[in-house]
């Protein structure tokens, strides 16, 4: 359920037409509905109840302020995986006791920014980084709050690059390795155990795979509390899919949230979760203008937008698929076109092979589910500013990030 729908043709988001909203911000943008994310972010929350549980919205899926701030006031934490990450939730009011730091490598200062802001929890993925936690905290006289990430070998049957539970991952502490990570996480000074994680890969449609790393970890908080650590946390990351239009119809959050009350109920342990996708996907759409039509090889029809692979990368990063569509009242008759962007790569192709309503110079275009993973991702290659992001909120909207200009482009450059 999403709130960018057509009245008498036209696309809007909520209450705001988005060709009159193309006119005032220019494109591409970045456009978000405020009720989609928070009707996504209630549902995921009323879906676990029965389980005494903590959000944390994962910032690298969306890292507006604005949006971090929206979740926050609905009781989320947040899921980090760097410094800068944890600058943008303090910034946008979130609570450091509900921060969670993820990830397979951090820097000592970033260790030490979160342990001075006292957050929550540390998600350490190695030996190795126990002792650095270790040394980073002794030397600061703190004690860190520390999980293990564990590798539970699922296979989350979604795209190789999303998947990070395989035997074959970077990321996690190998299984057959756990119960000695943790004697060693409680014998490091400047270190105190608290939970167990992980994270089994992103767009996953089935509650299988979900269901089989619940049942994993739950024996293992079971062993862990045996051998005489204090797991008060079992955090099992994110991860469940989006419909895009294309592949499975993933589960929906009322269906995991079952399977994971079912799983986990009656075992002594506060459920962290770190949700991005989820919440954010359908929220946001890209919108962009049609600078041109052209045919290329054997009749090959090419609709070239003012947003490229720059602006979202998704497709040519993970060939993924996001369905597009015309803004204004679609046309009669029509073509299969693939829709591109304007960057120099031949992987700058947004929509392969669609069918769309006949296109001119002008028309505007929405790529859907764009809202997760999509600004997020962007840069600036070919010099191209970043797009400008938009919240809408009823029959009204206001920019919650500019669009770049030049002087962005070569700000801290030199000659
Ligand atoms: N927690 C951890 C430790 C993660 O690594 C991730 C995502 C999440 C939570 C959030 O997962 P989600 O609920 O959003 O599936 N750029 C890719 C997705 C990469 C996901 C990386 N980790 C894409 O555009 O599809």
């Amino acid at each position: 359920m999403n709130h960018f729908q057509r009245k008498r043709g036209q696309l809007y988001c909520e209450d705001v037409p988005l060709a009159e909203l193309a006119g005032e911000v220019g494109t591409p943008a970045y456009v978000y509905s405020q009720a989609t994310l928070l009707r996504h972010a209630r549902v995921f929350r009323s879906a676990l109840r029965g389980l005494d549980f903590l959000a944390c919205f994962a910032v690298k899926s969306a890292p507006n302020l604005a949006l971090l701030r929206l979740l926050a006031g609905e009781g989320y934490g947040f899921d980090i995986v760097s410094g800068g990450e944890l600058f943008r939730a303090i910034e946008a009011g979130g609570d450091p006791r509900r921060i969670v730091f993820s990830g397979v490598g951090k820097r000592a200062d970033e260790i030490a920014a979160a342990l001075d802001a006292r957050i929550l929890q540390f998600n350490c993925e190695s030996e190795e980084e126990l002792a650095q936690l270790s040394r980073v905290a002794v030397g600061k006289k703190a004690i860190a709050p520390v999980a293990l990430r564990v590798n539970p070998d699922v296979d989350a049957r979604t795209h190789p690059y999303i998947a990070t539970a395989l035997a074959s991952s970077k990321f996690g502490v190998p299984a057959g390795r756990v119960r000695k990570a943790y004697r060693l996480a409680a014998s490091l000074p400047g270190l105190h155990v608290e939970g167990v994680a992980c994270h089994i890969g992103s767009q996953i449609a089935s509650i299988r795979p979900f269901v089989e790393a619940a049942a994993k970890m739950r024996e293992l908080v079971v062993r862990l509390r045996a051998d005489g650590h204090d797991i008060q946390r079992l955090d099992m990351g994110g991860g469940l899919g989006v419909p895009y239009g294309d592949g499975p119809e993933p589960a929906s959050p009322q269906q995991y949230g079952e399977a994971l009350v079912r799983a986990l109920k009656g075992l002594p342990v506060k459920v962290l979760l770190e949700p991005g996708r989820l919440l954010v996907a359908n929220a946001g759409v890209l919108l962009t203008r049609v600078l041109l039509t052209k045919e290329g090889h054997r009749g090959r029809k090419f609709v070239v937008v003012d947003a490229g692979m720059n602006d979202l990368l998704r497709p040519a990063l993970y060939d993924a698929h996001h369905e597009i569509e015309a803004v204004a009242r679609p046309r009669r008759g029509g073509a299969i076109v693939d829709v591109v962007g304007p960057v120099c790569e031949s992987s700058d192709v947004l929509a392969k092979r669609r069918r769309l309503p006949p296109l001119s110079a002008g028309d505007l275009v929405v790529l859907r589910t764009a809202g997760a993973y999509g600004m997020a991702m962007a840069s600036q290659y070919n010099a191209r500013p970043r797009p400008a992001e938009v919240l809408v909120e009823g029959r009204s909207w206001r920019i919650i990030r500019s669009r770049e200009t030049y002087k962005d482009l070569i700000r801290g450059e030199t000659t």
